[in-house]
């Protein structure tokens, strides 16, 4: 059994630092990627409030394929430059929408998302998969929430 729980009260930056801190301990020493991810996901889950959908999308000879994640069943492949996380996979960069009705070309997969947050998993400067994270709620990330899963990105990246 694992238990790995944010301490209560902290504060965003705080509350990455631990999460990368229990992703890290989590994967280190496991060579299956897929197992990583599958617990990377659920630590999001258990660490970031007010998310409906959590995950991955692994790319795959240029085509975003679903990874493991927690949240209602998602669209399996998103070609590079659509939706927010194809964006994201073309650009190398963080996607950060506070209403992703305003976002052209956003994929709906879960009709409750109202903003997101994807950010690219680089690996030698190639993206090799995104994370992404829903929330019911408009505007329900900012910088602070970019940099914790950017510093998470960085952190297994060479563990998925
Ligand atoms: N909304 C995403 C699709 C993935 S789901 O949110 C899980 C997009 O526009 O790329």
């Amino acid at each position: 059994m694992y238990e790995f729980a944010p301490t209560s009260g902290l504060d965003p930056t705080e509350l990455y630092r631990e999460l990368a801190q229990a992703a890290d301990a989590l994967t280190v020493g496991e060579p299956d990627g897929i197992a990583n991810m599958a617990n990377v996901a659920a630590l999001i889950w258990q660490f970031v409030p007010r998310l409906n959908w959590a995950g991955f999308y692994r790319a795959i000879d240029g085509e975003l394929v679903l990874g493991p994640f927690i949240g209602k069943p998602a669209c399996i492949r998103i070609p590079f430059g659509q939706g927010v996380c194809g964006a994201a996979a073309a650009s190398g960069e963080t996607q950060l929408v506070a209403d992703v009705h305003a976002f052209p070309g956003h994929i709906a997969c879960d009709a409750a998302s109202r903003s997101e947050l994807v950010v690219p998993v680089l690996r030698d400067r190639a993206v090799i998969a995104v994370i992404d994270l829903d929330s019911p709620d408009t505007g329900r990330f900012g910088a602070d929430d970019a940099d914790g899963i950017e510093a998470l990105a960085a952190r297994i990246a060479l563990r998925i």
